[in-house]
């Protein structure tokens, strides 16, 4: 049985088979629609969400399947100190695979020692972020037709931003990946990333506060939100919160075909004007990160649309 716990539990050739999985349902969605047929999908949610947890259960129903989940830590049994290892176990007899979100990092992991169903790592504190990596990996793929020799710009929380870490340790694997890591000095990625993860597989990056002076430079801008919720201090989030904006005045110094990723939400960080630019590509992200869940659900529960019975 496998789970999902950090990009890096899929090789690259496994990574390239899922995005063609992907592919294929995008342009052949019927091929698909029962394939799911009696199999449930739990949403395990600690934590908000509106596209995660929203496009799992479209991908499970998009199969065929059933879904069944809670929403907030509030409504589990999380609220009476029910431990996630109990949880996990009680889930197991319900459903055939979950996704967990959780606050704490390593939260699905300790559920998937426990777990005889799949586990799906939906966001653990500010530590990994998977299914929004393979999302993001579809979208640069489709768009831009390629997933190496990319020079690629990660803007805003680096420090707290979960989908940035996952990202950077799934795209460490390609070939020719420079990084431009946009921040402010208090919001610079963990030395962790920058260290074992960037300098340890000798990838070439820079470190810049300001996006104005890369921005010429990019054919990926990858915008985040500053993550309140991971703040000690509300005045220091205030202080940070509103440190690159992108309006249509920077858009004009980035290159004619950059693409804009944001994994959303965003609070201000990207103006609305932005969002009729061609190169904005947030809203087409959401959309694939359907059709990338659905090709995960049918990976790790080994289901293939040629076996008899599916
Ligand atoms: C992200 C998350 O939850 O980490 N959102 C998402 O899943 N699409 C990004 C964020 O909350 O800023």
């Amino acid at each position: 049985m496998r789970h999902l716990l950090s990009p890096l539990d899929f090789s690259v050739e496994e990574l390239d088979n899922l995005l063609n999985l992907a592919a294929d349902i995008e342009h052949n969605p019927d091929k698909y629609k029962e394939i799911c047929k009696g199999k449930k999908l739990a949403t395990l949610f600690y934590e908000p969400s509106t596209r995660t947890r929203l496009s799992f259960e479209a991908a499970m129903l998009n199969l065929g399947g059933n879904v069944l989940g809670f929403s907030s830590a509030d409504s589990s049994s999380a609220s009476k100190g029910e431990s996630v290892s109990d949880t996990i176990r009680i889930i197991s007899c319900y459903a055939d695979i979950c996704a967990m979100r959780h606050p704490k990092e390593g939260a699905p992991l300790v559920a998937a020692s426990r777990s005889s169903i799949p586990v799906i790592n939906a966001g653990d504190g500010g530590h990994q972020h998977p299914t929004q990596t393979l999302t993001d990996l579809m979208t640069i793929k489709s768009l831009k037709g390629r997933l190496d020799h990319l020079v690629i710009g990660l803007c805003g929380d680096l420090k707290f931003g979960r989908t940035v870490h996952s990202l950077i340790n799934a795209l460490v694997r390609y070939p020719g990946i420079k990084f431009v890591l946009i921040s402010p000095k208090e919001l610079r990625i963990p030395d962790y990333i920058r260290q074992d993860v960037l300098e340890a597989n000798s990838v070439e990056y820079q470190e810049v506060e300001h996006l104005e002076d890369v921005l010429g430079s990019l054919e990926i801008l990858y915008m985040t939100r500053v993550q309140r919720e991971r703040f000690f201090n509300e005045e220091e989030y205030i202080r940070l919160k509103d440190s690159y904006i992108l309006n249509s005045e920077k858009m004009a110094l980035a290159n004619k075909d950059m693409l804009v990723l944001h994994p959303l939400p965003r609070v201000n960080e990207i103006s609305v004007e932005v969002d009729d630019d061609d190169r904005a590509a947030y809203f087409k992200q959401v959309q694939y990160g359907v059709y990338v869940r659905m090709a995960l659900i049918l990976t790790l529960l080994d289901i293939s649309v040629n076996e008899p019975g599916n």
